[in-house]
Order: structure tokens, then C-alpha cells, then sequence
């Protein structure tokens, strides 16, 4: 797979290359790590811990002021890959002072809860989109985010529909080094600002894509 995207890609070549090696290498050890024995999500038990939540997440649009972006979708994202996040946020190593609050009272068993619930179904990926038709600047991400925007492995979020204002922020963080992750950060680099216009907005307009969690389907289930 790396190989391919090697010969397809070759604007940076050096520090792409070093990209590639870590993603290889970082991405397959923490899908090992992760796996190893955790908690099953119960989504219904999630739902009640979901509630507070969906007074942002469950928001059509919702944004984030200061800086300005829109809350990140969460329906049909990896179950895994958001108990990855929570987890960070609750250790601090991802820094965003809401969602630390949030995290910081809830075990792990419910991280794993809350994620089953809010990821609901994962999105299933469209027809795979062929190489020539993607940007060039987002051929580099389809080994890992899928050409339909697809994480093709749970560790790997899915970007299909996400808000194009949180993919651009979220890019930037990972070039900063604010958010930290060695493959992300190695990728960041590699791109321009107008790269990143490209790749944003490549993304957040595949269809089927990420979602707001409906507020009615707490509604719905809260009287049954
Ligand atoms: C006050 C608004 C607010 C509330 C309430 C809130 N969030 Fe968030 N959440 C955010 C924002 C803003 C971000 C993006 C933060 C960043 O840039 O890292 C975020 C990010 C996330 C992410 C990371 C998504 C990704 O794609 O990486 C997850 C997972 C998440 N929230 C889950 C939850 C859960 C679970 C709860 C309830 C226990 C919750 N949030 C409550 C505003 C909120
Ligand atoms: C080798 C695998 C790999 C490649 C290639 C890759 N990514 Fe990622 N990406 C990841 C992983 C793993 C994460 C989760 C990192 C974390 O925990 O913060 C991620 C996270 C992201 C996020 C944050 C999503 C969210 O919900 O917060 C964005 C945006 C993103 N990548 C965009 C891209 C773009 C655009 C490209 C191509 C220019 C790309 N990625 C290439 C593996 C990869």
C-alpha cells in the first residue's frame, strides 16, 4: 500500500518518505496496542453518559467560538478511534480544556459506552474512488483515511462529511504540534496552506459521510 503511494506521490519526497516509514510503523502498533483486550461499548448505558454531550455534539452546525470551527461530527465515526480521542483528552495529552473536562470523570468502560453510542452505525464507505480522481494533495491520505474518506482501519478516522472548518483546524494543530501524533504531524508538515483548503474540502463533501448525532434519537429511545 505505502509502496503504491510512494510512486504516486512524489512532491516532498524526503520528509513524505519519513512520513510513510513512521505511519507504517506507529500506525500498526498502536491498532496493536489498542487491541489488546478493551472494554466492550454498551451503547445503551453510553446514551445516558451521551446526553451532556449532544448539547454540542448533537447540534446541527454547532461551532466553537474562539477560535471559530465547527464541533467535529461524531456519528459514524470508528467507535475506537473516539475512545482514543477521549482517552487523550482525559489524560491531557490531547489539549482542549472542554473536552478535558468533559473525560475526566469517565473509566474507561464508559469511554468505551459513550463511543459505542455516539459512533452509532459506522459509515459505510462508497464505491473506492479511483486514484486519478482524488486532489493530488489528498492521494497521500487515502492509504489511511480511504479514498471514499473512510478510515480503513479503526485507528484511522473517518473524514467523509466532517466539517471542512474542523478538518482545517485540526490539520493546523497537527503542524503546530499542538495535537501530537508522529504520523499526523509528519503529514501536516508536508502541506501548504492551499493544500489544505484542497484536502478539507475534498473530504468533508464525500457522500455517505459523518453526521451529527440526531438530539431526537435520545428523545425517541429516553421514552421507550
Ligand atoms: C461545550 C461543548 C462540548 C461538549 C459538551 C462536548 N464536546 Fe466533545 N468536542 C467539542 C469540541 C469543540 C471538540 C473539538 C476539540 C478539539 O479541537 O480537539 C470536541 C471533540 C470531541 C471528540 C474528538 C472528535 C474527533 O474527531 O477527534 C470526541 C470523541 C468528543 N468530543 C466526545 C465528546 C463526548 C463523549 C462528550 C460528552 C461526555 C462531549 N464530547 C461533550 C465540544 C464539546
Ligand atoms: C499512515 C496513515 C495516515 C495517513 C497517510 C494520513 N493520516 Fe490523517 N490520521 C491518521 C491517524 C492515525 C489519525 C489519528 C491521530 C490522532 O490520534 O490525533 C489521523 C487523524 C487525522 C485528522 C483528524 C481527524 C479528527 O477527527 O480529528 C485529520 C483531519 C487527518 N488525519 C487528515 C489527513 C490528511 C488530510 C491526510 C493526507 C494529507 C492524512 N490525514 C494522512 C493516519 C493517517
Amino acid at each position: 500500500m505505502s509502496e503504491l503511494w510512494l510512486r504516486s506521490y512524489t512532491r516532498s519526497g524526503v520528509r513524505v518518505a519519513t512520513a510513510v516509514l513512521l505511519a507504517v510503523t506507529c500506525g500498526s502498533l498502536s491498532v496493536r496496542a489498542s487491541a489488546q483486550s478493551p472494554p466492550v461499548g454498551n451503547a445503551k448505558l453510553g446514551r445516558v453518559i451521551g446526553y451532556t454531550c449532544l448539547g454540542c455534539h448533537g447540534i446541527k452546525g454547532y461551532r466553537n467560538a474562539y477560535p471559530d470551527y465547527a464541533v467535529p461530527r461524531l456519528r459514524g465515526q470508528h467507535a475506537l478511534y473516539l475512545v482514543h480521542a477521549l482517552k487523550e483528552y482525559r489524560s491531557g495529552s490531547r489539549a482542549y480544556p472542554t473536552m478535558h473536562m468533559q473525560a475526566l470523570s469517565l473509566s474507561d468502560q464508559q469511554i468505551a459506552d459513550v463511543a459505542a453510542y455516539l459512533s452509532g452505525k459506522p459509515v459505510a464507505g462508497a464505491k473506492p474512488v479511483a486514484l486519478s480522481k482524488v486532489p493530488k494533495a489528498a492521494q497521500v491520505c487515502t492509504s489511511c483515511h480511504g479514498s471514499d474518506g473512510v478510515g480503513v482501519s479503526p485507528m484511522y478516522p473517518t473524514l467523509a462529511g466532517q466539517h471542512e472548518s474542523y478538518l482545517i483546524r485540526a490539520l493546523h494543530e497537527y503542524q503546530t504540534g499542538y495535537r501530537r501524533n508522529p504520523i499526523m504531524h509528519a503529514i501536516g508538515i508536508s502541506l501548504t496552506p492551499a493544500e489544505i483548503q484542497v484536502v478539507a474540502a475534498y473530504f468533508s463533501h464525500l457522500k455517505p459521510g459523518l453526521h451529527t448525532v440526531p438530539r431526537a434519537d435520545f428523545r425517541w429511545s429516553a421514552k421507550r
